[in-house]
């Protein structure tokens, strides 16, 4: 055995990391246990591995619920206005994956375009068919705010056969759009509609966040429960309302995607967050939103920063637990100051983009935090200015879908050069931050227009997800 085997490089990096007094501002919202459930941050060592179990009598089976799983799930969906909810033990993604494949195969399925690369994975392992719509974009922050039911309206009467609508609401910054408004025309066409709620799962507990997928009449919703309810990382909770979707259909593909030996750890961590937030949630979030209303108000005053707020939205609602931050006045780029704020304040925030810096607080979010937080800012703002703001091309929209992305996808492609992909059929996703829209999904021609934007991007080094080779000098096409 090589000497090197003694390191444990991902745990010591785990362990040093837990040293440092930091601020946290992401995900998971329980912050490293401040907004956990009692019983289980009070679960040291050994009590904590006494619940690492699997399906021995008494503690029924995820795949077969009857006993405490389903009675768990079942006060989960009396908790969340669900029909029937399922625990989730690898994260939502997996649930947005069981609901295309639940709806789509083969089918035409509406989406937004700036939809999470889970619902990329549902297209391709479903093989359904997207029909995209454009999110209106908020152009101060240049980042992408929803869809309006006039969209959703106009896409299904130019695209008959449309099976299901998919909607992401609240998005990563918290904008959420007007689900019920959308609902009421999608149901009118007896279409279901799918929620993808990862950001949601606190919405239900206040009056004073947007309204949840459940109560805007969603057919579907599949939250993140680890990501703002307070439950372990991976933990999510899937609901079903009404009747447009077979429930048996959805259970099926979740027992096909999901293992079989599912953490007895992250689904009680599900149960525990259910109780917190059905007991206490209301006050968890009224304290979070006093918080967060107090260092929004702190951080408006710093010259060069801009914080988004209901009144830059028409036709969306904002969650106000999240803060998303404007920084091109400092001349700044939202990855230096993130880069400043962890190196020099160890305050982590959640994203960091071209023009903006997003901050979540959530259940465990603690006035200390978010003091050191506004003192960085401040700091930064008085030390730092510069005079670099960053300009961004336009993602164009002229989409020619010439495959579905699951045929794409099993297509034989290749590496060529970004000049000899015009004209070739794109084998996988390229997406640039700002606003987090893909220019190209695996499927789609390499036009003209897009050709053109993506050499500016490869020029000028701009950031981009999905691609495999980010700088753009290459790219992955189907070969024909
Ligand atoms: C909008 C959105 N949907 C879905 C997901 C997937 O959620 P999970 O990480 O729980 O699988 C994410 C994760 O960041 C997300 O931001």
């Amino acid at each position: 055995m090589s000497a090197s085997q003694s390191q444990a490089p991902l745990y010591q990096a785990l362990k040093n990391h837990a040293k440092i007094e930091a601020a946290n501002f992401h995900i998971p919202g329980h912050r490293q246990g401040q907004g956990l459930p009692e019983e289980l941050l009070l679960l040291d060592g050994q009590a904590l591995f006494k619940l690492d179990l699997t399906e021995i009598p008494g503690l029924d089976d995820l795949h077969t619920p009857q006993g405490v799983i389903a009675r768990a799930q079942e006060m989960a969906a009396r908790a969340c206005g669900a029909a029937q909810s399922f625990f989730l033990v690898n994260g939502s993604t997996i649930g947005i994956h069981a609901l295309l494949m639940a709806v789509g195969e083969r089918g035409k399925v509406l989406l937004p375009r700036n939809a999470h690369r889970s619902a990329l994975g549902g297209l391709i392992l479903s093989g359904a068919d997207p029909v995209y719509v454009m999110p209106e974009i908020i152009s101060d922050f240049g980042l992408a705010a929803g869809v309006l039911p006039e969209q959703i309206h106009l896409a299904i009467e130019t695209n008959p056969g449309i099976r299901a609508v998919l909607t992401v609401r609240p998005n990563y910054y918290g904008v959420a759009d007007d689900l019920a408004g959308q609902a009421v025309l999608v149901h009118a066409q007896g279409r279901p509609v799918l929620v993808d709620e990862a950001h949601g799962a606190h919405l239900r507990y206040h009056r004073g966040l947007p309204e949840d997928a459940m109560s805007c009449g969603a057919d579907a919703a599949v939250q993140s429960t680890h990501k703002l309810g307070g439950s372990l990382t991976q933990s999510s909770l899937l609901h079903l309302g009404g009747s447009r979707l077979n429930a048996e259909v959805v259970a099926g593909a979740l027992s096909l995607l999901q293992t079989t030996s599912p953490s007895y750890i992250l689904m009680a961590s599900l149960d525990l967050a259910r109780r917190q937030l059905a007991l206490s949630g209301a006050d968890l979030l009224e304290r979070t939103l006093t918080l967060a209303s107090k260092t929004r108000e702190r951080l408006a005053r710093i010259k060069g920063l801009k914080v988004l707020s209901k009144a830059d939205l028409v036709g969306f609602d904002l969650d106000l637990t999240k803060i998303v931050i404007n920084v091109t006045g400092l001349g700044l780029t939202g990855y230096q100051v993130s880069d400043l704020l962890f190196r020099r304040y160890n305050v982590y925030i959640e994203m960091a983009e071209a023009n903006n810096i997003v901050a979540f607080l959530s259940l465990g979010a603690t006035p200390e935090d978010c003091d050191a937080l506004v003192k960085a800012l401040e700091d930064i703002a008085r030390r730092e200015r510069r005079t670099h703001p960053v300009k961004f091309p336009e993602v164009p929209f002229n989409i020619k879908k010439r495959m579905k992305p699951r045929d794409a996808w099993f297509a034989a492609s290749q590496r060529v050069s970004l000049a000899e992909a015009r004209g070739r059929i794109c084998a996988e996703t390229v997406a640039v931050y700002p606003p987090g829209i893909p220019v190209l999904c695996p499927g789609e021609e390499i036009n003209p227009e897009v050709y053109d934007y993506l050499a500016l991007i490869s020029k000028h080094t701009l950031p981009c997800q999905g691609a495999s080779d980010k700088s753009l000098k290459t790219i992955k096409v189907v070969i024909e």
